[in-house]
Formats: structure tokens, C-alpha cells, sequence
């Protein structure tokens, strides 16, 4: 376990924003996590982190992250569980090299199995919580760990227990099962096109998902960002205009593509400062020379929000967490 005092997080995050935190433990298993409850000169809140991909710190903080020793060379081995810092495209990589059907269409998401759980990371139809057969969870309250399954988890929607109840429990490992008989996914976006002709392999499919996000989203090496800036709205049917995009979901709302409503109110490209709507995705806020402020971040968040409200009178909420 590493203890630093007044550690930089721009390079633990993908978005690359500067901000400090008063205290960064980097911690490998529960022990240390007993350790760091115990250890009364760590400042709290205490903040789990794993790739950092989907926050965005708003200033210094004052508690302690906890991050999760990322384990590049961790191995898949089917029917065992993989711990919460193994890289999730690393899992997906190597599922797909097994031929073992269900994550391909995860690939490229960036960030660590515990923080894909969290969050319940989905891209292309799949969501990673559907897979999930057991995980064990550290109690920040009592110490303690615990093995719980899917139904405890209660996922949705980029959205898990433990984030409801954030900064209560850290996930320890996962065990994911795949069900045999599973078909591909094809039906989202471009993916059918995608693989026209080509028989759909775990790897195939992986193959095409890396082509479209590549075509679509920020690299993550070379340009700051946290993916998906806002999560798309349910809107209710008065709301909906006519050339609107919408899936219409089974209580009676309908979801609609904040990229869409963003494109529409012409975010394509604004900057503010150092930050940049993606002008070939307009859901993401990115910092493409790494030279963003959080506040420039916030400034073109609260513009986007404002522009959709006065044009649709859609309230959209940010997908990213802010700390
Ligand atoms: N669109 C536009 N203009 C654009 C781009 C998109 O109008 O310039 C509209 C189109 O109608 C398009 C629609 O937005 O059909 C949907 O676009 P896309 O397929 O890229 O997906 P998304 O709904 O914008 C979601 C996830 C992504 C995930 C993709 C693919 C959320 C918040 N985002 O985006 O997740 O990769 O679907 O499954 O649900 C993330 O969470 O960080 C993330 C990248």
C-alpha cells in the first residue's frame, strides 16, 4: 500500500484535468482497505477510483482516493473470477480470443472491471451487470467482505447499488458467466453494416465495435475525455418533435439521443477555454490538448443544459460523476 499526500489526479483520469486530492492510497486487496479505515490520519470522504474514465474532478479534494492497483498483465481464465482492477478491454480482449460470446460487444471502453460494474457500463445492446454471476464487495462501513450476485446489485442504466450508495462498498473480484447458446448483438447503430458478409465471431464483433467507437469517439491516448458526457434523456411523448430520434420505452417514455439534441442546438466543436464538444460525437466534452480547467468543462456543461432546456425543454443530467 502507497500513501501520498496532495497527489495530482489529472494523469489517474482520462479526462486529464487538473485537480489535487489531500491524500491517494494505492491499495491492493482488503487488507489494505482495513488499513485505511483504521488509519485516522487519512482525511475523509474516501473515494474509490479505478480507470478514472468517467469522472471529473470540479476542484481539489479534500478526502482520500482510493485507487485500485491496476493489473496490466492480469489473465482471463473462464470460470474464475477476474479482480476489480483488471482492465475491462483486457477482459474483453481475451474473452473474445477464448470465443466466448457476451463482452465483445464491451470492447474499447476504457476504465477497470470494478469501475465498469459500478456504473454498469454498456455499449452496442450489452451491458457489462447482465454477466455478472457473483462479485465480492468491502464493506467500508464494517470491514467486511461480501459475496453478492446480480439481483443485489440492482443494475439499470448506468447505474448500480453501489453507485446509490456511493462510497459504502469497493469491488474486491467478479465472476461473470456467459450463456452458451447466446446469439451476437447486430441490432445497434452500425454494427450489422459493420460485419455485412463476415460471419459474427466473438472476435469478428469485438473487430467491428473497436472500428465504429474508433470512428466516432476520442482516442483516449491522444485526446482528453471522459466518454459519454450527459446520459440520454427519457423524455415524456408531449415532448417528442417529429424528426426527433427515440426508442420508446415500455413505460411509455421515450429514451432520445442527447447527441442528437446537443447536434441540433450547433455544440458540434464549441470550445470554451480548453474544453471541446467531439464534433464527430457530440455527447463528449473532451480536452484535446490537455490544457482544459475543470471549470472550462463546467462552463460548456452548463451551456449544453441550458441551450436543450430553452430549445426542447429537456432537462439533460450529466453521465460523467462529478466529485
Ligand atoms: N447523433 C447525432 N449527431 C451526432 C452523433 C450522434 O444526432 O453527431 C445521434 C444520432 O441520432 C445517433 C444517436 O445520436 O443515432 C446515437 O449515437 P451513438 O450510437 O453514438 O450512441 P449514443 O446514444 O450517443 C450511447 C452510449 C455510449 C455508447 C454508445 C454505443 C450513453 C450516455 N452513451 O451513446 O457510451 O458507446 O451508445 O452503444 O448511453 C459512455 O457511456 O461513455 C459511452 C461512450
Amino acid at each position: 500500500m502507497k500513501i501520498e499526500r496532495w497527489a495530482e489526479l489529472a494523469p489517474l483520469t482520462t479526462f486529464g484535468i487538473p485537480a489535487r486530492t489531500a491524500a491517494l492510497v494505492t491499495w491492493a486487496d482488503a487488507e489494505d482497505l482495513r488499513h485505511v479505515m483504521a488509519d485516522e490520519s487519512l482525511p475523509r470522504p474516501l473515494k474509490a477510483v479505478g480507470g478514472g474514465s468517467n469522472l471529473l474532478f470540479t476542484g481539489d479534494f479534500e478526502g482520500t482516493v482510493l485507487l485500485r492497483e491496476v493489473r496490466p498483465d492480469e489473465r482471463f481464465v473462464p470460470g474464475l473470477p477476474v479482480s476489480g482492477g483488471m482492465v475491462l478491454d483486457d477482459f474483453c480482449r481475451q474473452a473474445a480470443d477464448a470465443g466466448i460470446r457476451g463482452p465483445e460487444n464491451l470492447s474499447g471502453i476504457p476504465g477497470t472491471i470494478g469501475g465498469a460494474l459500478v456504473q454498469n457500463a454498456g455499449a452496442y445492446g450489452a451491458e457489462i451487470g447482465e454477466f455478472l454471476a457473483v462479485a465480492r464487495v468491502f464493506d467500508l462501513t464494517s470491514g467486511e467482505v461480501m459475496t453478492v450476485n446480480r439481483e443485489w446489485m440492482q443494475f439499470s442504466y448506468r447505474h448500480s447499488r453501489l453507485k446509490a450508495e456511493e462510497g459504502r462498498y469497493i469491488i474486491i473480484d467478479a465472476l461473470f458467466e456467459f450463456p452458451e447458446d447466446a446469439a451476437p448483438r447486430l441490432d445497434y447503430g452500425n454494427l450489422s453494416r459493420e460485419l455485412q458478409g463476415v460471419e459474427p465471431t466473438p472476435l469478428a464483433v469485438r473487430q467491428a465495435v473497436l472500428r465504429v467507437r474508433n470512428s466516432k469517439l476520442p482516442q483516449p491516448a491522444e485526446v482528453g475525455s471522459a466518454g459519454s458526457f450527459f446520459r440520454n434523456p427519457e423524455v415524456a411523448p408531449e415532448l417528442l418533435e417529429p424528426d426527433m430520434p427515440r426508442f420508446l420505452l415500455p413505460s411509455g417514455l421515450a429514451k432520445v439521443p442527447a447527441a442528437w439534441l446537443i447536434d441540433r442546438c450547433g455544440f458540434k466543436g464549441v470550445r470554451r477555454g480548453g474544453a471541446m464538444v467531439w464534433p464527430l460525437q457530440p455527447l463528449v466534452i473532451c480536452n484535446p490538448e490537455f490544457k482544459a480547467t475543470a471549470s472550462d468543462v463546467v462552463t460548456l456543461e452548463n451551456e449544453i443544459i441550458s441551450a436543450v432546456k430553452e430549445r426542447f425543454n429537456i432537462t439533460l443530467l450529466a453521465e460523467v460523476e462529478h466529485v
